[in-house]
């Protein structure tokens, strides 16, 4: 059998061309040196139907190969990673392997965000399929980070025949499996409650967690982990995929009735159909994955590396963010140019580096059935332009940032008034409304491109050095006027090409614009959406301990960089809880730090305790954005306290993170083992003479004070001697 591996530095990803030609998936998992083709086994299967050129070979099948990128019409009857429908309606092809090639560097892709990375830093692997007669043909990329264990998959499809054709499925990769008992963890949520995670174990039939709202959702997260049965946040084999794209995906896991398992993910099948002219090449959004042997956390933080070094792009990459301050929990859409700068004022005074407007400054936007798309300055509401507004926040010595949500409209907005056909909407229905708004159709690159137009005007006419770009609902009413026949799936596979193309023309014109992602909170938190804007505002829920949650389950694929976190007032605007400001803090700063609060409603102990967060985020920003993270704790399992810590790479010093969540009478004492320290080293805690050896912090760990009432918090920073 021809083998094909992939090696990084501490795995080995191996296929092999049957003498069939089928390209079959041989092993995925630590590097070994051998040839796993030994691993094949072949038996005549009861009702696993043969090709045709096996002859009366009963024994080949691929209903139970496991098969590298498996297509429906070939006698495999598990979920397909692909289909295409002839413009005569028949359905399926059989892919066999043409060719395969090896250059250095990491490909790119048209259009769609990817992993991206310096030429002595990765390979590239491209293998030819085919079917002549479908007239179709797919190249596999494989792109091979070996330093960081990561392997990227996605497919570019050609149409080689006479008449068009439909993609039916086309998934950025796949997985089979052999053999192996597997748990599955995946990360669902809500408005106000992303990325829980949930884990289970992988039974017969298809398990599957996707989006058809057009957007990666709150409810479902395109980053899934698939584990050994008893892999834990230390230790075992675990493999986790993160799709880079922002629209519909699906996830399927499926186990068939020889236990092997299926693990495919990419762009949604349901609504997809995509239509492909003869000539015509189809891109998929690229999924990036790793492995490990060393358990959960290992793997979470292969993800963290990869999403900060070789996805998010720009001068915000790495340096530190400014820490900001955002009226919209303050305000709402109720203000003026004055009341900005009067919470500016009092922020610049405890440090605070940038004021962000959030929604309201616009149109007429007072009230938030009204105005998206019409995006020209409220200066009446200001007070004056944005350049004088901007200005007056520049003489105080802070930044200025500015909200938007550029992929939106309201019917009672001159935009409708004037272009009706350019929301997403049936022709002679009603559409369907999300906080009173409609889609823009960014399917259509004149829309994208008149957009553009006016946020730029905008952002020319005023000093702005961020910008917050939200999306406040999904996609409904697929009905593009730009099309000949309807078609919801290139719909929405072109809408989410259209944001990135909007998104891509921004940073090029504003490369030191920094842009936070937003979508009701965090339902367009994806890799994808990291490639543009470096930080996603995480959530609307702004409780601490609600976001202890929430800021748990995104650490499983996300850097917490990438987290855009505030404290906000009490008792919580959304759930009414009131926790200590020293609390919302500490886990504030696990993210992209920031306030959220009228400041000008705090007493002085708490506005000197704002300055003193602010100082000891900026010492602490070193680890917190580009050290390790480490989950020391599991909401919902550990119900006493929540803890975390964040280590230097080079194991120098950590900062342990603890926030109580429960009180006892006469209560036991609870002792939090610190992560990735080095164990033969000595620890001296901030503050004071003690000294610890990384072992102690490891092996016993720290006992958290016992102090009456609920949600306390300490940040200790040890340093290595
Ligand atoms: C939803 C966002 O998540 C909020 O932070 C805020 O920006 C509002 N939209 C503004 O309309």
């Amino acid at each position: 059998m021809e083998i094909i591996s992939l090696q990084t530095k501490h795995t080995t990803y191996q296929m092999g061309v049957t003498e069939h030609g089928f390209l079959v998936h041989l092993y995925y998992g630590k590097k070994v040196d051998c040839n796993m083709d030994y691993l094949m086994t072949a038996y005549d299967r009861g009702f696993s139907m043969n090709p045709y050129d096996a002859g009366d070979d009963r024994t080949v099948s691929a209903d139970v190969l496991p098969l590298e990128y498996p297509c429906y019409g070939n006698g495999d009857f598990r979920t397909p990673a692909f289909n295409i429908k002839s413009s005569s309606g028949v359905l399926g092809c059989d892919l066999r392997f043409r060719s395969m090639s090896r250059s250095s560097g990491k490909y790119s892709i048209p259009g769609l965000p990817a992993v991206y990375a310096e030429n002595a830093e990765a390979k590239t692997v491209e293998i030819l399929l085919q079917d002549e007669s479908a007239g179709v043909e797919v190249i596999l990329k494989y792109g091979i980070l070996t330093e960081l264990d990561v392997i990227t998959r996605s497919a570019v499809i050609k149409n080689t025949g006479k008449q068009p054709l439909f993609l039916e499925k086309a998934y950025s990769g796949n997985l089979d499996f052999l053999c192996g008992d597997y748990d599955v963890l995946h990360f669902y949520g809500r408005h106000g409650m992303e990325r829980n995670c949930e884990r289970h174990t992988v039974i017969h039939g298809i398990q599957s967690y996707g989006s058809r709202r057009g957007m990666s959702s709150h409810q479902h997260n395109p980053f899934v982990i698939l584990a050994g049965r008893g892999t834990n946040e230390d230790d075992g084999s675990c493999y986790g995929v993160s799709l880079l794209y922002s629209g519909n995906f699906n996830c399927e896991v499926e186990k068939d009735q020889y236990q092997q398992i299926r693990f495919g993910i990419g762009i949604h099948s349901e609504l997809f159909s995509y239509p492909l002219q003869p000539g015509n090449i189809f891109y998929t959004p690229e999924a990036a994955c790793a492995y490990t042997s060393d358990g959960l956390g290992a793997l979470s933080r292969i993800f963290h590396h990869l999403i900060r070094s070789h996805i998010c792009r720009g001068i915000w990459q790495k340096i530190p963010r400014p820490v900001l301050i955002n009226n919209w929990e303050a305000t709402y859409l109720d203000f003026t140019g004055d009341k900005i700068v009067g919470i500016a004022e009092k922020a610049a005074a405890l440090g605070v580096e940038m004021m962000v407007l959030d929604d309201g400054w616009f149109g007429d936007r007072d009230s938030d059935d009204r105005a998206l798309g019409d995006w020209t300055v409220n200066e009446k509401k200001l007070g004056g332009t944005l350049q004088s507004l901007s200005k007056r926040i520049h003489d105080m010595g802070m930044k200025f940032g500015l909200w938007i949500e550029p992929e939106m409209i309201n019917e009672n907005s001159r935009l409708y008034r004037e272009h009706p056909d350019w929301a997403l909407v049936i022709p002679g229905r009603k559409p369907v409304r999300g906080r009173n708004q409609l889609v823009l159709d960014y399917s259509r690159r004149e829309i994208v491109d008149y957009i553009f137009e006016r946020i730029s005007e905008v952002l020319d006419s005023a000093q702005i050095e961020y910008i917050k770009m939200d999306m406040n609902r999904g996609l409904s009413d697929l009905f593009s006027a730009s099309l000949q026949y309807q078609n919801a799936g290139k719909t929405m596979h072109d809408y989410v090409l259209g944001v990135y193309h909007f998104l891509e023309r921004l940073i090029s014109r504003y490369p030191n614009l920094l842009i936070e992602g937003c979508a009701g909170g965090g339902g367009r938190f994806d890799a994808g959406m990291l490639y543009y804007t470096p930080q996603i505002w995480c959530s609307d829920d702004t409780d601490a301990i609600e976001r202890i949650r929430i800021q748990h389950g995104t650490s499983f694929g996300y850097p917490i960089s990438a987290v855009g976190s505030h404290v906000s007032a009490v008792p919580n605007e959304q759930t009414g809880r009131v926790t200590d400001i020293h609390t919302r803090a500490v886990v504030a700063m696990a993210g992209s730090f920031g306030y959220e609060l009228d400041l000008n409603l705090l007493s002085k102990v708490e506005m000197e305790a704002i300055k003193k967060q602010i100082q000891d985020f900026k010492r602490y920003w070193h680890l917190i954005h580009n050290g390790d993270y480490y989950r020391l704790t599991t909401p919902g399992i550990d119900t006493e306290v929540a803890a975390w810590n964040f280590t230097a790479q080079d194991q120098s010093e950590a900062l342990l993170n603890i926030v109580s969540l429960d009180t006892h009478c006469n209560s036991p004492v609870t002792y939090v083992k610190c992560k990735g320290l080095d164990g033969n080293a000595h620890y001296q805690l901030e503050g004071t003479s003690q000294l610890i050896s990384g072992n102690a912090l490891m092996e016993i760990g720290i006992p958290v004070p016992i102090v009456s009432g609920e949600y306390h918090a300490w940040q200790m920073h040890f340093i290595r001697l």
